[in-house]
């Protein structure tokens, strides 16, 4: 994908102008609290060097899917409270992102005031892509800038349409150090370059593996998704989590897989796996081959056997991605697969490697057990680390004006 060639930050006059800032404030709330504000925090490099420049930020973000409509639970109002502690200062918030009111606090915003217009998709012409809903949201803005890595994989008004509207649109550095993290790395990675993949779904991953397949010199399977893999080749998973309907799609990547002739395999399946009778705190927790799982359990996690199995792999490794967790990682007792291979992928970056992490579970996961400062880079989207994990264009980001 080509994104070397886009205008970023530091290409921009930025001087007593006002800047339309998209950034993804999808972040988790509840009872007015924001329960993880790392999508905050990552915007303030972005949000600080326009304020030093002497630009005016103006945000903008969405909230859920409120499908158009006006939803109070989902308006960004506790977002800009939190952002203005983070930042030290008042964000003001405005309760509308088009209209009249968004207008005026726009043009009433003097050098040092930073503005949260609301929730975007109150408004069906943000999904749309709706042209005078765009042109309304640029206003007179001559500068856009794209700080939402999260939401780049979606062709929405405050994504491509407004940028039909502005002078210049720019890459942020969020999304800079995103795109310079997961498409530039990752293309030319220091070898052996290992990929990590969890998670419950095969089918939302079959892109993913199909082009990590490619540029990997090893895949590592965990989640429940390797119960996929292993019913594919016929052998029974009990209750596990299986997914029926895409066996034969994950038995052919397993087919691609040999095709690449790798000594030891390109792709590795667990070899043993916690199993439970139920998936809480109460359940039994025993560990079982790969091929002896009990009709009546389910696997839970990888065993202790892939566990070690993976570590060797994973230490020799110079670059390793990781997206999805290796088991149910939120009940601590099936967590054990999931943070030994974090902490082996703290222990490599310490040495020298390269880790990083892409999507939504990882990132949980790394936070929970501590490891989030200790990895090269944790991707702050979920989707659309996964279609550029694909090899897939994001929109949002073909959109940004090219360099001369
Ligand atoms: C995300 O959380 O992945 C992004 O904010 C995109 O949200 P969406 O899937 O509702 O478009």
């Amino acid at each position: 994908m080509s994104y070397m060639n886009k205008i970023s930050i530091d290409d921009l006059e930025l001087a007593g102008k006002q800047v339309l800032v998209r950034v993804d404030y999808n972040v988790p709330i509840s009872d007015g609290q924001i329960k993880d504000d790392r999508r905050i925090r990552a915007t303030l490099p972005t949000i600080r060097k326009l304020l030093e420049a002497g630009a005016i930020p103006v945000l903008m973000s969405h909230l859920g899917r409120p499908d158009g409509k006006r939803d109070v639970s989902l308006s960004l109002e506790p977002v800009a409270k939190k952002l203005g502690e983070l930042i030290g200062r008042p964000v003001t918030f405005v309760s509308d992102c088009i209209g009249e009111e968004a207008r005026i606090a726009r043009e009433r915003a003097t050098k040092g005031d930073i503005l949260l217009l609301e929730n975007l998709r109150f408004h069906k012409g943000e999904k749309e892509n709706d042209e005078a809903f765009s042109k309304e949201l640029a206003g007179d803005a001559e500068i856009y800038i794209n700080d939402a890595f999260g939401t780049s994989h979606r062709a929405h008004a405050s994504m491509v349409g407004v940028t039909r509207f502005v002078k210049t649109a720019a890459a942020g550095y969020l999304l800079k150090r995103e795109l310079d993290m997961l498409v530039g790395l990752l293309e030319n990675p220091q070898r052996p370059y290992i990929a990590v993949i969890g998670g419950s779904k095969v089918s939302s991953k079959i892109g993913i593996l199909e082009n990590l397949l490619e540029k990997c010199d090893r895949v590592l399977i965990g989640g429940s998704m390797a119960c996929t893999f292993l019913t594919s080749l016929g052998i029974p998973q009990g209750e596990s989590l299986v997914e029926h309907n895409s066996l034969d799609v994950a038995r052919q990547i397993l087919e691609k897989a040999e095709e690449f002739d790798v000594p030891g395999g390109k792709v590795f399946l667990p070899i043993d796996e916690v199993v439970t009778d139920q998936i809480n705190d109460n359940g039994i927790k025993r560990v079982e081959a790969y091929d002896q799982i009990p009709s009546n359990l389910k696997a839970v996690d990888i065993g202790p056997d892939t566990v070690a199995r993976y570590r060797t792999e994973l230490e020799t490794a110079g670059t390793i991605i990781m997206n999805g967790p290796m088991g149910v990682f939120e009940i601590n007792k099936f967590a054990e697969g999931t943070r030994e291979i974090l902490k082996v992928l703290a222990a490599r970056v310490e040495n020298g490697a390269t880790a990083v992490l892409g999507g939504g579970d990882s990132a949980a996961a790394a936070a929970k057990f501590g490891f989030q400062d200790r990895m090269t880079h944790i991707s702050t989207g979920g989707g659309a680390s996964l279609k550029l994990l694909e090899g897939s264009p994001l929109p949002g980001v073909e959109a940004l004006t090219d360099k001369k």
